[in-house]
């Protein structure tokens, strides 16, 4: 593993060697036992949008790892003044050990890594967010001790979270049923890809329109904002549009007795998820939050630790 770009591009051995170190790293953290895999490296952070949860993991993780992280936003570098993307690579690389990326175009993402010398990591863009489903399948794990088997159901946008998700059953052998409003279903390349993974491990990825059909038995319910980061203006249509997609009691009663709720957040209570279920008992989404560090640094440790 050379990059984290997509889940489509690691192997399933890659997938459950992340999850393992995962779990191994978050007990020793748990515990007190410090591992500076990563003493004196450098991750530089590029952010082109917002972010809490990925900002905050990467740059804690990278300090647990004995390691420095720097905070690069667009508005200050001059990537967003027009620098090139082959430019910035090439620089960066003389400078710091790994690459964390949040932009908009998956492009940018794969030039960084085809022109750099160093790891670069996906931390979200329109198409995908991998770190986030890497996340979310260590979590499920936590609660359920397996994932294999398992069934995992998405209602809402088809988005960049949808996407890395399906790559994640596919290599974990999970079900997933994705309930979408119609014109708001996933990528056809990302279905396309997920569905010839999901051939080869025996899940079974469904899609439709119906969100009860799709929460039917899930172990899993998994939601996310209506409106992505840049799509601030479809907000008011969108809202209208996703009536019916909330994750809600009515719907939870779908899913298995003893299903998990949750989102990669940030969340909009009461739009796609209502306040009595991401405030409840079955709701993971702290856990999952947390989870983040855990599996980042796992990530950053195969692909920036000695080893490399
Ligand atoms: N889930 C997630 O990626 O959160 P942030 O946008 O806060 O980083
Ligand atoms: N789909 C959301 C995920 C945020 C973590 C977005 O792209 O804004």
């Amino acid at each position: 593993m050379k990059h984290l770009i997509t889940l489509k591009d690691i192997t399933t051995d890659e997938f459950h060697d992340i999850l393992k170190l995962t779990e191994k790293l978050k007990y020793e953290n748990k515990n007190g036992i410090t591992h500076h895999l990563l003493k004196g490296k450098t991750l530089g952070m590029i952010f082109a949008k917002s972010s809490t949860r990925t900002r905050i993991s990467f740059e804690v993780g990278m300090y647990q790892l004995g390691g420095h992280a720097l905070f690069l936003n667009t508005n200050d570098i001059q990537l967003g003044r027009g620098e090139s993307i082959y430019d910035t690579a090439n620089v960066l690389s003389r400078f710091i050990d790994g690459i964390m990326i949040r932009t908009f175009d998956q492009k940018d993402v794969e030039d960084l890594a085809k022109y750099g010398q160093i790891p670069v990591i996906n931390g979200l863009t329109d198409l995908t967010h991998p770190c986030q489903a890497l996340t979310d399948m260590f979590t499920i794990y936590e609660e359920k001790g397996k994932l294999e088997g398992l069934k995992l159901c998405y209602v809402g946008d088809g988005n960049n979270m949808t996407h890395s998700l399906l790559f994640a059953c596919a290599h974990a052998g999970m079900d997933m049923s994705v309930a979408t409003p119609k014109g708001f279903e996933c990528d056809p390349q990302i279905v396309e890809d997920a569905l010839a993974m999901a051939k080869k491990s025996g899940s079974k990825l469904v899609f439709t329109n119906d969100p009860q059909e799709a929460a039917a038995g899930a172990d899993a319910v998994y939601t996310d904002t209506w409106v992505s980061m840049g799509q601030e203006r479809e907000k008011a249509e969108k809202v209208k549009k996703f009536d019916g997609f909330q994750v809600n009691k009515e719907l939870m009663a779908h899913a298995a007795p003893d299903a998990i709720f949750l989102h990669c957040l940030p969340a909009y209570r009461g739009y796609e998820v209502s306040a009595d279920v991401i405030d409840s008992p079955c709701s993971k989404v702290f856990d999952e939050a947390e989870n983040r560090l855990h599996t980042q640094k796992a990530v950053m440790a195969m692909l920036m630790g000695q080893q490399n």
